[in-house]
């Protein structure tokens, strides 16, 4: 259906129509349409409504099929399939402006192809690679029939007790930018109006992650200080990439509501950063107003949602039932509706809807995504890739691992056959257990042959008390060479509302781990889960550990290939790992308060607990590999600088191993005396390289005063002459330090 031409041909036909100019921009021809549509068409375009799947109650009223039919839906959710997005597209045809439908869809670590989740992704430091699995989404979701993806979440998660941590990147607002600009670039892939593009959606806007308590939908309370310099810079630079749409979120902020939130909406992202696309709220958030008590009933709702710039009402039928009156009413003004629609139609143009509303539903590519063996491959390299080695002791005078393939090995533990769990939240139900998804049993079978007699117990459940299965498992454990345990949570253990007060491995899992220990057999733990955990005992006896998180179909395959130094681990932890729940919210880019500890054992009248350290058990930026690698001296081109001057950072990097493989090098400065106080560290670049067996590289890290610059009492974004301290490392406790004077 040639769509674009009927509209066209009906502007012609409207009086003063003739002194209009054939419309060549998406604006323009959004604009065209518009001047059709009548009040509740506009509406319409701002109604978006779910199908049967859900991740909310599902408003019962009303035939959505009929409602598309008049125009009165602009876009659907959770409806996939080009078969069934087809169909309802087919409906949307037959409303008086053939408006199309816009699909969108949860699609957070894959759609036909689950990879790792995205902190997971996170762990790898690779931007590359994280574009790839970006792109593989939108690619096989869009032939789906989907336009719209509700990703890249790049809210920044400094509290593992948030479930929601698995959906990011992790605590860091440099590294959170620099994926969500991956993420974005992957989705939006090379532009709108190719079937395989999708539109981004940034999500939530704004601090969802600071959450008090790390409790779910919880309310945020922070300066606006704090907002701009760690909460922010993530949806900035996305947007800056050109990131289509954003989602508001759940929580209020310093009292009001997201969805309603003005100062975000209007004056931070369509004011500041001239954010040209269309907000749309989070699941039922506009008349969730009514329930925080910020509007008495939903009529006030939609109009304070409306006037604060949330353009689309998600599952809320606030805008659907109410805005028309408040429209007559002068409460919300024309021009404001109009400017809600048109962002929204602009999209529909730029995606090439209104030319062909079916372009995207498309059997036949559909039915070629199905099971395309190269995404399944990037799925294995990119889970190889997160995975963080945390511990490798040398046992024997041989470090535990990667394994030798003559060893007999037992694999015990309640996830080692578990397939659905390494998918992780946020992912699709396509498979059969036994068809694609590959537990560690499979992979482990797969990389030895199933002739290979591997020992197995399970052990113990996920989540209970029982311990019966333990004898038996000892007795596993004492026939093999070597034990590899994969234990952790389940798939929905972590996610959206699965917030936790207890983050220690669940169950009977620790306890088993300690009975497998008094085997005396050499053991491997595998820690498989969507946030940091809690494992201290595990952490401080076990001679080796990975953490997998939750690695998506190939997870199986992709831990065989570690343990085995297939793959050479090279994965760095984008999130503190806390000693216990007390240390939360825990972050290693902290002020220094008046009174800081020296070190771990220094409680005295410092900033310090009394019962524990105030370090993490694993720091961010941590992870281990079965190479060694050496840091030489860092070279500074020069010491003193001046205004816009560059400072070159030399640091040569060796393998001294003979196993090739890759480090992460990172860099973080510490702006030492400023108008508002600066965190101990911050990083401002890293670098992930290949280091052959004896090899040395060379880094150099350019940095400017864009990498001193931070925001103000003012909230002007700017530099202060001073000291700083150049640092560093493989990780952010252990660096080196120089420091340099820039002078204005
Ligand atoms: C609620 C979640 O907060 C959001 O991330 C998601 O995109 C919507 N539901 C739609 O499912």
């Amino acid at each position: 259906m040639k769509n674009l031409h009927f509209l066209l041909a009906a502007l012609c036909v409207l009086p003063g129509a003739i002194a209009i100019a054939q419309p060549k921009t998406a604006v323009q021809k959004a604009d065209s349409v518009l001047r059709l549509m009548t009040l509740e068409e506009k509406i319409g375009q701002l109604h978006q409504l779910s199908s049967d799947f859900a991740t909310g109650p599902i408003t019962p009223d009303g035939d959505k099929q009929v409602q598309v039919r008049r125009g009165e839906i602009g876009s659907m959710l959770n409806l996939m399939g080009a078969a069934r997005t087809r169909q309802l597209q087919t409906l949307a045809m037959q409303s008086r402006l053939k408006i199309p439908l816009l699909f969108g869809q949860d699609i957070i670590h894959g759609f036909r192809t689950t990879f790792p989740i995205p902190l997971a992704e996170a762990a790898s430091w690779d931007l590359q690679a994280i574009e790839q699995t970006a792109r593989i989404a939108a690619i096989e979701a869009s032939a789906a029939g989907i336009h719209w993806i509700f990703a890249p979440m790049v809210d920044i998660g400094r509290d593992p007790r948030w479930g929601r941590v698995m959906e990011g990147a992790g605590e860091d607002p440099f590294l959170g930018s620099k994926i969500a600009v991956a993420r974005v670039k992957g989705l939006q892939g090379k532009g709108f109006g190719n079937t395989d593009a999708v539109l981004a959606c940034l999500k939530h806007f704004a601090a969802y992650g600071a959450a008090v308590g790390g409790r779910d939908y919880n309310s945020v309370d922070m300066s606006e200080r704090m907002l701009w310099e760690t909460y922010l810079p993530p949806f900035k630079a996305a947007i800056e990439a050109g990131a289509a749409t954003v989602m508001n979120s759940f929580n209020d902020l310093n009292g009001i509501p997201a969805t309603a939130n003005a100062l975000l909406q209007q004056d931070i992202l369509k004011g500041k950063w001239k954010f040209s696309g269309f907000v749309v709220s989070d699941w039922g958030s506009v008349s969730e107003q009514t329930i925080h008590g910020y509007a008495k009933d939903t009529m006030q709702a939609a109009m304070q949602a409306i006037l604060a710039g949330n353009d689309m009402d998600m599952e809320g039928y606030a805008y659907h039932k109410h805005l028309a009156t408040l429209v007559k009413m002068g409460a919300v003004p024309m021009a404001r509706v109009d400017d809600a629609v048109r962002r929204i139609l602009i999209k529909k143009f730029e995606l090439g809807l209104f030319e062909d509303p079916y372009k995207f539903s498309n059997e036949q590519r559909e039915k070629e995504q199905y099971d395309n063996p190269l995404h399944k491959q990037i799925a294995r390299e990119m889970a190889t890739k997160s995975i963080v080695l945390l511990k490798n002791d040398t046992v024997q005078s041989r470090p535990i691992l990667p394994l030798q393939r003559h060893q007999k090995i037992a694999l015990i533990g309640p996830l080692v056959k578990s397939q659905k769990d390494n998918l992780g939240f946020w992912s699709f139900d396509f498979d059969d257990d036994s068809v694609r998804l590959v537990s560690l049993y499979k992979g482990m079978q797969n990389k030895l042959g199933s002739s290979t007699s591997m020992l197995y117990a399970k052990g113990c459940n996920l989540n209970d008390t029982d311990t019966s299965g333990f004898a038996e498992a000892m007795a596993v454990a004492m026939q093999a060479d070597v034990v590899v345990m994969q234990v952790g949570e389940a798939r929905d253990m972590t996610g959206e509302a699965k917030s936790k007060s207890n983050i220690q491995l669940p169950g009977m899992q620790e306890a088993l781990i300690k009975a497998i220990h008094r085997t005396g057999k050499p053991m491997v733990v595998l820690i498989s889960a969507g946030r940091p955990l809690i494992f201290n005992w595990t952490a401080d006896y076990v001679p080796a550990i990975m953490y997998t998180w939750w690695l998506g179909m190939e997870a199986g395959n992709a831990m065989a290939d570690v343990l085995f130094g297939d793959y050479n681990p090279s994965g760095k932890l984008p999130m503190s790992f806390p000693r216990t729940e007390g240390q939360i919210p825990i972050y290693y880019n902290y002020y220094n308060t008046g009174r800081p500890a020296q070190n771990d054992d220094q409680r005295f009248y410092v900033s310090a607990y009394i019962d524990l350290p105030n370090s993490p058990k694993f720091p961010f930026g941590y992870g281990l590999s079965y190479a060694r690698f050496a840091y030489g001296e860092m070279q500074l081109s020069k010491q003193q600088l001046k205004g816009n001057e560059i400072l070159q950072v030399t640091v040569a990097v060796t393998n001294k191993s003979n196993v090739a493989g890759e480090e992460v090098a990172q860099l973080y400065i510490r702006d030492l005396v400023g108008s508002v106080v600066r965190p101990v560290k911050e990083l401002k670049h890293f670098r992930k390289i290949m280091l052959q067996p004896g090899e040395t590289k060379e880094l150099k890290f350019v940095v400017s005063t864009n990498d001193l610059s931070f925001y103000n009492s003012q909230l002007q974004y700017t530099w202060e002459a001073g000291e700083f301290d150049i640092m560093i490392g493989g990780n952010s406790r252990d660096v080196q330090t120089k420091r340099i004077y820039w002078n204005k």
